[in-house]
C-alpha cells in the first residue's frame, strides 16, 4: 500500500503502513509472509527461531478463551542453521522482514540473532517474553540484570536495528523497557502474551498439555495500551504497540498512547490477514477527518497536556 499518511520510519526500517504481523502467526515460510505481505502488512515478524529445532509440546497447544485465545506452542522452530534459508528468500519480499529470536543464553541470542542479520534480516526481535518455556522468554525478560547482557551482547554482534519484545508478566514494565534501552535496545515491542490457563469441566485437568499458555486477542488489549503508554513516558525509543488489535480504533489508540506501529496476531489467526488493510485504511481515514497529515503527528497525542 503506498500512500504518503501513513508511511514511517521504525528504527530505520521504512514502512509503508504501520501495520505489522506479530511474530507466531503464519511466520514460518515465506509462502505465508507473502500473502500477508500481499494482504497489506507494513512488515512482518517471523516465529521465533533458536540454535537447534524444537518439536514444542505435545497437543493441544491453543484453547480459545472469551476475547482471546491461550496458547503453549513450546517453541516449536527448525533451528536457525534451517531457518537462514528461509529468510534469505524472505529478501524477496517487499517489506521489512523482522525475525525474532530466542536462546538459552546471552550467547545464544547473539549467535541466532548474528545468522539471521547475515542471512538478510532487516532487523532482530529479541523474544524474551515467552511466558511458559523454562530458562529462556520470560525468565530473561522477567530479571533486568539478564534482560540488560542479552541486549547489549546482541546489539555488540549484529548491525541491523534490535527490538526487545517485552513480557507484561513483571511488577513494573517499564523498569525493564529502561533496561533494555540502556543496554542498546533501538525499539520496544510491548507487550508479549500474559500467563494464563484454561481448565476443562468434563475432565476436571487443565487443556493445554502444557497446563500454563500465552493469553493473546483483544482480552489483553487494555493491558498492552497502558504498558504502552506508561513506557511511553519512560523511555525515547520507538515502541510498537502488540496485543488485542483487531480493528483500526485499536491501532490508533495505541499511536496515540505512544506506539509508533502495531503488531496484529490473533486477529490474523481468527479473522484472517483482510485486517492489515482495514486496519490501515481505518487508519488513513481517522487521519483524514482529523486533518493530521501524517500518522506520526497521533504518536503519543494522548499524553499532551
Ligand atoms: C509461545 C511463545 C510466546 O512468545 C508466547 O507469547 C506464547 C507462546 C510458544 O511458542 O509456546
Amino acid at each position: 500500500m503506498s500512500n504518503n499518511r501513513l508511511n514511517l520510519d521504525l528504527a530505520g526500517l521504512s514502512l509503508s503502513n504501520p501495520t505489522i504481523l506479530a511474530s507466531g502467526i503464519l511466520g514460518y515460510s515465506t509462502e505465508t509472509l507473502q500473502r500477508i505481505v500481499e494482504a497489506g502488512a507494513g512488515a512482518v515478524v517471523t516465529k521465533s527461531v533458536g540454535m537447534k529445532p524444537r518439536n514444542g509440546y505435545a497437543n493441544p497447544t491453543v484453547v480459545q478463551a472469551d476475547c482471546g485465545l491461550i496458547n503453549a506452542m513450546g517453541l516449536p522452530n527448525p533451528g536457525i542453521a534451517v531457518f537462514a534459508g528461509e529468510i534469505r528468500k524472505a529478501k524477496k519480499l517487499s517489506v521489512p522482514v523482522i525475525v525474532s529470536v530466542y536462546g538459552f543464553s546471552a550467547e545464544e541470542y547473539a549467535v541466532v540473532s548474528t545468522k539471521a542479520a547475515d542471512s538478510g534480516a532487516d532487523a532482530i526481535e529479541l523474544n524474551v517474553s515467552c511466558p511458559h518455556v523454562e530458562e529462556t522468554g520470560s525468565e530473561v525478560g522477567q530479571c533486568t540484570k539478564v534482560l540488560g547482557e542479552v541486549t547489549a551482547k546482541v546489539k555488540s554482534a549484529v548491525d541491523t536495528p534490535v527490538f526487545v519484545k517485552l513480557t507484561p508478566n513483571v511488577t513494573d514494565i517499564c523498569d525493564v523497557a529502561e533496561t533494555a534501552v540502556r543496554a542498546g535496545a533501538d525499539a520496544i515491542t510491548a507487550m508479549n502474551t500474559i500467563k494464563a490457563m484454561a481448565i476443562d469441566t468434563e475432565t476436571a485437568l487443565p487443556i493445554l498439555s502444557n497446563k500454563h499458555g500465552g493469553l493473546s486477542g483483544s482480552a489483553i488489549k487494555p493491558v498492552a495500551l497502558r504498558c504502552v503508554y506508561d513506557i511511553y513516558e519512560r523511555v525515547k525509543v520507538p515502541i510498537i504497540g502488540c496485543g488485542g488489535v483487531r480493528n483500526w480504533r485499536d491501532a490508533v489508540e495505541f499511536m496515540l498512547a505512544g506506539a509508533v506501529a502495531v503488531q496484529i496476531g490473533t486477529a490474523v489467526a481468527l479473522e484472517g490477514p483482510g485486517v492489515f488493510k482495514s486496519v490501515a485504511r481505518g487508519i488513513e481515514a481517522y487521519l483524514k477527518k482529523k486533518q493530521f497529515k501524517s500518522v506520526k503527528e497521533i504518536v503519543g497525542f494522548s499524553h499532551r497536556k
